[in-house]
């Protein structure tokens, strides 16, 4: 017995052992294995040019990086329901639409659901965009599956447990007793359902979507602009209220690109936004370009091609996106060892952008009453338990309750 358990423990440190040397040799592994400094060396200097001027900077961006931003599809009110008026022991109502949303050329289904607090009759909205359909965002009975998609993140069973391990607590469902404890109303879509999110059926759709237009909204823009259908829809509803974008990774890229464009949009949560979000383009660190032009080819538009293996000769720059959002709040999250969403890289654009508006001295320094706040926790890629607490205290600072 004893020879076989060695022979177990043997092979498994071998395994970890060429475990290993497979990560180092690996770039992505490598990037892994980093920890994003903490602190501003004192000779670090701001960009030296100023941030491009609003109307050439979206023009900029939509030619050479995301495409045409989509903001105002025809949207069409297939089903409105209120699913319970007393959810969350009777402080919010719980309500679902199924919208049909035309683009011209074709239409596509989103359903959208929301939790209004009812005790604040104009409480600020956090609308979200997820990897995960509704039904698991916002676990509540009668909370819709969207139809036709053949994917799901489990709710509590084994896979999401799996996932909450890997991407922390909150990835899937976030706390929603504490945010409407807080005083704040939250939604969720699940823009997949617009825009599929793999490259061939993501591509097939925008293909559709857009015909011929060789300036077509990538899979980004097209999400992005799914934040500006959810505020309408809620307020055509509710009546108007500030409205918060808030997502992580792929869509806290869509919330920075919402918060730039949509002026229904008053607020940003962009947490771990990374490439084509926050973070530089051109200082080596992170997820290089190409590699994401090559593993998610509809997220940016067509005319990012030319500069995938060189973004530094791209004419326009992450702190252009972070400057058109203007004086409205905005918290960028990250975590130390999330090297591959460049937390250093988004540190120097947020400075380079919002100069003296950024008050952080340190990417350590997290001020959550600053209208622009940077967020920076240990570990790694996710949601984890000390993220939502940090979100809420910076929308307490800066957002008007009623
Ligand atoms: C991949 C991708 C990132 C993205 C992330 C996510 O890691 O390379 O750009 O932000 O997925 O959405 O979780």
């Amino acid at each position: 017995m004893r020879r076989v358990l060695e022979a177990i423990w043997g092979s498994l440190k071998l395994a970890a052992v060429g475990g290993a040397i497979a990560l180092g040799s690996c770039t992505t592994a490598r990037t892994i294995l980093k920890q994003a400094p903490t602190d501003l060396p004192s000779d670090w200097q701001p960009l030296s040019r100023q941030s491009l001027p609003d109307p050439l900077a979206r023009e900029l961006l939509q030619a050479h990086v995301y495409g045409q931003m989509e903001l105002s599809p025809d949207v069409e009110v297939v089903d409105y329901q209120i699913t319970s008026t007393g959810a969350f022991d009777g402080r919010a109502t719980l309500v679902q639409w199924h919208l049909r949303i035309g683009y011209g050329a074709a239409v596509r289904d989103l359903d959208l659901v929301a939790l209004i607090p009812n005790e604040h009759p104009n409480a600020p909205m956090i609308l979200s965009q997820n990897f995960c359909p509704n039904n698991d965002v916002v676990p509540l009975e009668g909370v819709r599956a969207p139809a036709n998609i053949g994917f799901n993140c489990s709710g509590g069973g084994l896979a999401g447990a799996l996932f909450g391990n890997i991407f922390g607590r909150y990835i899937v469902t976030p706390p929603l007793q504490d945010i409407i404890d807080r005083g704040y109303g939250f939604a969720a879509t699940y823009p997949s359902q617009v825009i599929p999110d793999s490259g061939e059926s993501g591509l097939a759709a925008l293909g559709a979507l857009f015909p011929n237009q060789p300036k077509r909204p990538g899979a980004l823009a097209a999400w992005a602009g799914l934040f500006e259908v959810a505020a309408d829809t809620i307020e055509t509803k509710f009546g108007e209220r500030p409205m918060i974008a808030y997502g992580h990774s792929r869509f806290a890229k869509t919330a920075l690109l919402a918060g730039a464009w949509s002026d229904r949009i008053d607020a940003v949560l962009a947490h771990q936004s990374g490439t084509l979000g926050a973070s530089a383009l051109d200082d080596d660190t992170g997820e290089p370009l190409d590699d994401m032009v090559r593993a998610y080819p509809h997220w940016a538009g067509p005319g990012i091609t030319p500069f995938a293996d060189t973004p530094a000769s791209l004419p326009v720059r992450p702190a252009d996106l972070l400057a058109l959002i203007g004086d409205k709040p905005v918290l960028l999250g990250n975590a130390r060892r999330d090297v591959w969403s460049d937390p250093w890289g988004a540190f120097t654009e947020a400075k380079s952008a919002w100069g003296d508006a950024f008050g952080a001295e340190s990417p350590a320094d997290f001020r959550p009453s600053d209208t622009k706040a940077y967020w920076l926790r240990p570990g790694t890629h996710g949601v984890v338990k000390e993220d939502w607490p940090a979100f809420l205290d910076f929308l307490d600072a800066n957002m008007a309750k009623d």
